[in-house]
């Protein structure tokens, strides 16, 4: 056993040992929109739900070039944004939207994935995703002593893929098969699920 200070670390080394410690992380993949129409889509493993009732999820992102990332920026404006769940099938298609495009650039279009109206917010879901998630921004948080942002969101709808509600009521993970992001440029894909039963 031995200790490591991140402080000691250049910034990109500490971040990239925090990112291959803390993991597994679901991967959300964020569909948001410009006020000038524009469409965007980038993933973010800086993610998790946060609390259950009303249901509300974080996503932290950091600033590119000093600026902040087209998904924050358009959350900002408008205060929409989905998160798609993504499948490992979906895999290539994420890892070619997290390129640092021009906000102009539509990700839907470079990735060959189908924009899907929502049912209560402008930006589109990715109509490919198994689970796809249409959230309103409640509070941003800006970390102290760090370059990123948490958007808080509450989850307004759910779009859930035929079969894979199963009838009690939870989404079937063996069936919707999710992606998660481990360090540096690795994934991992679930094992088949098993149950433990908690103390009564
Ligand atoms: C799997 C994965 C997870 C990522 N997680 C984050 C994250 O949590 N926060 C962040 O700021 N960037 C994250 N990134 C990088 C962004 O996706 C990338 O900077 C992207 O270009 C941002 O797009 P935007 O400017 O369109 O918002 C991640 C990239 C990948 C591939």
């Amino acid at each position: 056993m031995f200790s490591i200070n991140p402080f000691d670390l250049p910034p990109r080394d500490a971040y990239r040992l925090m990112i291959s410690a803390i993991v597994p992380r679901p991967i959300a993949w964020v569909s948001s929109i410009g006020k000038n129409g524009s469409l965007n889509l980038a993933p973010f493993s800086f993610f998790n739900g946060i609390g259950g009732n009303p249901p509300t999820l974080m996503i932290s992102v950091g600033l590119r070039k000093g600026q902040p990332k087209d998904t924050l920026r358009n959350v900002q404006e408008n205060g929409e944004f989905v998160v798609n769940m993504v499948s490992e099938a979906l895999g290539p298609q994420m890892s070619l939207t997290a390129g640092e495009y021009d906000y102009e650039v539509d990700e839907f279009a470079l990735a060959g994935l189908t924009p899907a109206s929502c049912d209560l917010i402008k930006p589109p879901r990715v109509g490919e995703a198994a689970v796809a998630m249409e959230c309103r921004a409640t509070q941003f948080v800006q970390v102290t002593g760090t370059t990123y942002t948490v958007i808080f969101g509450q989850i307004l709808c759910y779009h859930i893929k035929d079969g894979l509600l199963r009838p009690d009521g939870l989404i079937d993970a063996d069936a919707m098969r999710p992606l998660a992001r481990l360090g540096g440029d690795q994934y991992a894909t679930l094992q088949p699920v098993f149950e433990l039963k908690r103390p009564a």
